[in-house]
């Protein structure tokens, strides 16, 4: 309410100078923090300090005040508010509990918390994961995969047509590389054994003996070259270790449980590059620089975009610049997100300007999604140093660890495997988007592997303790017919105040491209909904006090499963 009166006011008050006000606005989140709790509730449930809108009122702190609490009091129809007084420059909010109780209850159990409609008719884009393929698949692509997949789910919530791609890393000098590694120093049968583990080896083989043999990297340049004109024999190689990668991209989607709409990767787009560089052309964006074409970006500061090289091979930006406009073309999009590490912000800001400078205003819709580095000791993740966690082998090792647990705590579980898988996968997922996604992230085993504290499997256990209440509980009261001035105690009410928080974090989630805003609502809520379970008795109260309580849990276990839902995130009824 606070926030729509000031920009109001900003509007009403023509005399104070725009940009002034633009710096002083203050946002929905920021007035949320200037509210303060008064130590004694004479000063009534909520205090907002209103010296900190001076600047933009230009009035007296104790006037500002008045003025917002007329406002406010017109806008309460819905009786939240029992009494409003100023005291100095203080407004104090007095809540009518019940009132505000019912508000509460009533936001979390509208029908899809209230969100399904914010993206009708809109189609977004999300490129993630898009792993190289002949290289393993290590904890860094798990980050792309995870983030990519939550963005996924939290776009689909809030009603939009969403389009997975996963834009492999299937084309480029490096097979070029690979082919000539594999004539001289490996076999069908190696490759067929080791799978990925082989390609890898002769890949990093390759770079050492290079460094001596030049004649190497000709030989790979040429190989690459006869790929891009179709030669049968560089083809059937390519494709086949293409094929061998995917059955190991797959096992780890698989226990992932994300998926994707379109493999459509780099090579798909191969032969829409010529397309590409017409138009670059008719446009007279193209140059020539020592044999290659590019895009001169020099008066936006930045490097020049290769768009084919000397060779006259293709290159990533060229292949992406083409992807770009056969998505926008295909899917009509309003929206392209590219979930990739930090390391590629300059790539993306060539492509977009590129695109801008092609005269589409579209450009203004693609979105770089970045996140920081993994590092294992401290240091960047390397396949080629051999400082690498493979992505496989945690999840494995998580789900083991999962099923030891249960063997241990509760040998009589239904389906012990499938839970184990659950919450082990469960366990790494949430470990990955708990951090804030631009932090970078030190690898341990022991954090990731930890089911205690802020972890995805204290969150399903909260769950699974909700679900067995509600079974024992057996009847289901109706959240009508319960009386919620039962519930107005501190433990609870704090409890339904973050029920009725979820769909804003959904919505933060979607604005901040940050699934870490989902991750730490559903530990408040875990901890909130805990603290209710020990303090207040549930199964053993009166009848009405049963009932109304009932619905209390009833709420979190919905909002709990359906949050978890938004990280990609499975949680077992019993554990
Ligand atoms: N294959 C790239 C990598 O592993 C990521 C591709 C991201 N998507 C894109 N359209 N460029 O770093």
């Amino acid at each position: 309410i606070v926030e729509e009166e000031i920009d109001k006011e900003e509007i009403d008050k023509e005399e104070i100078d725009k940009e002034e006000i633009d710096k002083e606005r203050f946002t929905k989140d920021q007035i949320k923090n200037l509210l303060e709790v008064p130590s004694n509730q004479i000063y009534g449930d909520y205090s907002l300090p209103c010296f900190y809108f001076t600047k933009i009122f230009k009035m007296a702190p104790k006037l500002i005040a008045e003025v917002i609490k007329e406002k406010i009091k017109m806008m309460d129809t819905e009786g939240i508010l029992k009494n409003l007084e100023v005291v100095n420059g203080f407004l104090n909010l007095y809540l009518n509990k019940e009132n505000h109780i019912k508000k509460l209850l009533f936001e979390g159990r509208k029908e899809d918390f209230g969100c399904g409609k914010a993206g009708l008719a809109q189609t977004v884009c999300i490129d993630y994961s898009s792993p190289n393929i002949a290289k393993n698949f290590h904890v860094g692509h798990l980050r792309t995969t995870l983030i990519g997949n939550s963005l996924y789910h939290i776009y689909k919530k809030l009603g939009y047509q969403v389009i997975r791609i996963n834009h492999l890393g299937d084309w480029g000098t490096q097979f070029g590389k690979l082919i000539v590694a594999y004539q001289k120093w490996s076999n069908k049968e190696a490759v067929e054994e080791k799978g990925i583990e082989e390609l890898l080896r002769i890949y990093i083989k390759f770079s050492k003996e290079s460094e001596q043999n030049l004649e190497l990297e000709e030989e790979a340049r040429s190989w690459f070259v006869k790929m891009e004109q179709g030669e049968k024999e560089a083809l059937t190689i390519w494709k086949w270790f293409k094929e061998i990668s995917m059955i190991e991209f797959e096992r780890i989607y698989d226990l992932l449980g994300v998926s994707f709409d379109y493999y459509t990767g780099e090579s798909f787009y191969m032969d829409k590059v010529p397309d590409l560089v017409r138009e670059l052309m008719e446009k007279h964006l193209l140059s020539e620089s020592e044999g290659a074409k590019i895009v001169d970006l020099n008066q936006f500061d930045m490097p020049p975009c290769m768009i084919i090289k000397k060779d006259g091979s293709s290159i990533y930006h060229s292949r992406d610049l083409a992807a770009v406009l056969y998505r926008k073309k295909q899917y009509q999009f309003d929206k392209c997100i590219y979930v990739t590490g930090q390391e590629q912000k300059l790539h993306f800001e060539q492509v977009f300007k590129v695109i801008e400078l092609m005269g589409y205003e579209w450009s203004q819709n693609l979105i770089h999604v970045p996140y920081g580095l993994v590092r294992l000791q401290g240091v960047k993740l390397s396949s080629r140093t051999g400082n690498i966690v493979y992505a496989e082998d945690i999840l494995t090792e998580a789900i083991k660890r999962a099923l030891e647990l249960i063997h241990q705590k509760n040998p009589n579980l239904d389906q012990p495997k499938e839970v184990a898988r659950k919450i082990g996968i469960g366990a790494i997922i949430f470990h990955d988007l708990f951090h804030q996604r631009m932090k970078d992230v030190d690898f341990s085993w022991e954090d990731v592997l930890s089911f205690e504290g802020t972890t995805g499997p204290y969150v399903q256990y909260t769950y699974a303790r909700a679900k067995s209440i509600l079974k024992k509980a057996e009847n289901k009261p109706k959240i009508d017919e319960v009386d919620v001035s039962l519930l107005s105690d501190v433990t609870t009410y704090s409890l339904l105040k973050i029920i009725s928080e979820y769909k804003e974090s959904i919505y933060e989630a979607a604005n901040r491209f940050e699934p870490s805003v989902i991750a730490r609502y559903t530990i408040l809520l875990s901890t909130a909904f805990n603290k209710f379970y020990h303090e207040c008795n549930i199964l053993n109260a009166d009848e009405n006090l049963r009932d109304a309580r009932l619905i209390v849990v009833d709420l979190t276990q919905e909002i709990t499963k359906d949050a978890m839902g938004l990280l990609g995130i499975e949680c077992p009824e019993e554990m």
